[in-house]
């Protein structure tokens, strides 16, 4: 039987935040909800999540599973204290009690497997994940006794020469659960922190095992905002590092972000300042950037798009969006198109071969195919309470500076005259116009006053 715990109820004093830590995202998803991600695919039996400070907030986070229980700790009196919270609420202590801090987020599911094989091979009391830091500050320095450990004790209960080993814990627990209990109601608060530490059960147990390894940064905790910083460094890298090996160009590694999920093609060439988020996809010989962000959206083959926003949106094939598009959810660019200055697409459909150029808003719209959009169309969608629909068919002209009075439908081959205000609907092949004649009055010159 293998039951997780993980322990989320401290308040992140040191990350000075009125959100709760492990709330705190990195690469989209929480700490926490990054740490039930790696234990989940162990298929532990339960897993317990201890709260406590701004409880509510951290279980709405939550994912609704019913192996997934929730303790709360009041006060929250150290890591220690917690799991004595969590024995006297759970009365069965049967098999492997695997506990992991609920701030060390990177924790690969590889690796607890492998202190769970220790842990169960060696029929330890307790096993650990311990590692050696070049800068061991704020962790808890692990002493050994031969193969067991002796005692851990915190970075600011450590005297000089204590605090010179470089091995630490890192927050990554397996017990014998049975043999836990038995102790865990022992632990002392004599400290300089005056808390209920997790750390000295490994005195009070018999049996205490490290299993010491190579820290590629898996094992990176996080206590304040540069270490936040610090994993999402971790994260990013390994991600682009992925992308790299599969055939994708950074321009400007670091000043660019891309999702877990991102999927992203070969001969795709990411420019400057570049931010690939949630599920997008992009295929192929596409060149995305500089200064762009997409997310969750498609984008086809050989497509260029820079300088611009695209969200939950699907970009065809071979298509130029930018500079400086602003592409809104659930629009359609089909194949051959082109989005260009400053031009804002929401809930549209445009198909093959269409052009909105220059400084146009296109909203709630199904643009025919080959038709152009002048520059500065807009689709006045929206009485002030209801959106309205703007139909053009296939190779229509808009004149520059069309306003459409949605909704509106006009037919295919549909010519309208610059400037016009659109507010009837036309058949296939005609001109559409409504503007006032000019008037040219000769030899006209300004009153004098
Ligand atoms: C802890 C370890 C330290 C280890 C480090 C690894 C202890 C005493 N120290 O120190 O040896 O090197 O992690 O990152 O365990 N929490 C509760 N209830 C509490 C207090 C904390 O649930 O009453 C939770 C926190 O929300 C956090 C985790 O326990 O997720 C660790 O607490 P934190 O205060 O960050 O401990 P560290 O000082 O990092
Ligand atoms: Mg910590």
């Amino acid at each position: 039987m293998l039951s997780v715990a993980i322990l989320a109820a401290g308040k992140g004093t040191r990350m000075e935040s009125s959100l709760p830590k492990v709330l705190h995202k990195i690469s989209g998803k929480s700490l926490l909800q990054r740490v039930i991600n790696s234990c989940v695919q162990l298929k532990p039996d339960q897993i317990f999540i201890i709260t406590g400070h701004k409880s509510k907030e951290v279980e709405k986070s939550i994912p609704n599973d019913k192996k997934i229980h929730v303790v709360i700790q009041e006060p929250q009196s150290g890591t220690g204290h917690a799991i004595q919270i969590l024995c006297r609420e759970v009365k069965k202590h049967e098999g492997t009690l695997l506990v992991l801090n609920g701030d060390v987020p990177l924790i690969r599911p590889k690796t607890l497997k492998r202190l769970l094989c220790l842990h169960d091979s060696k029929n330890a009391d307790v096993s650990l994940i311990t590692t050696k830091k070049k800068n061991p500050h704020g962790y808890g320095r692990v002493f050994l006794k031969g193969d067991f450990i002796e005692k851990i004790v915190e970075d600011k209960d450590c005297n000089d020469l204590e605090r010179e080993n470089p091995l630490i814990n890192a927050g990554v627990y397996c017990f014998n659960w049975d043999n836990l209990s038995e102790i865990i109601n022992n632990l002392q608060s004599n400290n300089n922190q005056k808390e209920i530490y997790l750390t000295d059960t490994v005195s009070l147990l018999k049996n205490s095992l490290s299993l010491e390894i190579e820290d590629s940064g898996e094992l990176q905790g996080i206590n304040n905002r540069i270490q936040l910083s610090e994993c999402e460094e971790i994260i990013q890298n390994s991600i682009k590092e992925k992308h790299m090996l599969n055939g994708v160009t950074f321009i400007n590694k670091a000043s660019c972000s891309i999702s877990e999920e991102a999927e992203i093609g070969k001969d795709v060439i990411i420019e400057a300042n570049t931010h690939i988020r949630g599920s997008t996809k992009i295929d192929s010989h596409c060149i995305i950037g500089p200064n762009t962000f997409i997310e969750n959206s498609k984008v086809g083959l050989h497509c260029e798009i820079s300088n611009s926003t695209v969200n939950a949106s699907q970009i065809l094939d071979n298509i130029k969006i930018g500079p400086y598009s602003h592409i809104r959810p659930n629009s359609k660019i089909s194949s051959y198109s082109k989005i260009g200055n400053f031009v804002e697409i929401k809930n549209s459909q445009l198909d093959e071969e269409s052009k909105v150029n220059h400084l146009s808003y296109i909203g709630d719209s199904i643009i025919g195919r080959s038709t152009n959009v002048g520059a500065g169309t807009i689709t006045a969608n929206f009485d002030g309470q209801k959106k309205y629909q703007t139909k053009i068919g296939k190779n229509s002209s808009i004149g520059a500076n069309t306003v459409f009075v949605a909704p509106i439908n006009l037919g295919e081959s549909v010519t309208t005259g610059a400037g016009s205000v659109i507010t009837k609907d036309s058949k296939n092949n005609s001109l559409a116009i409504s503007r006032t004649k000019q008037v040219n009055i000769e030899n006209w010159k300004r009153k004098k006053s």
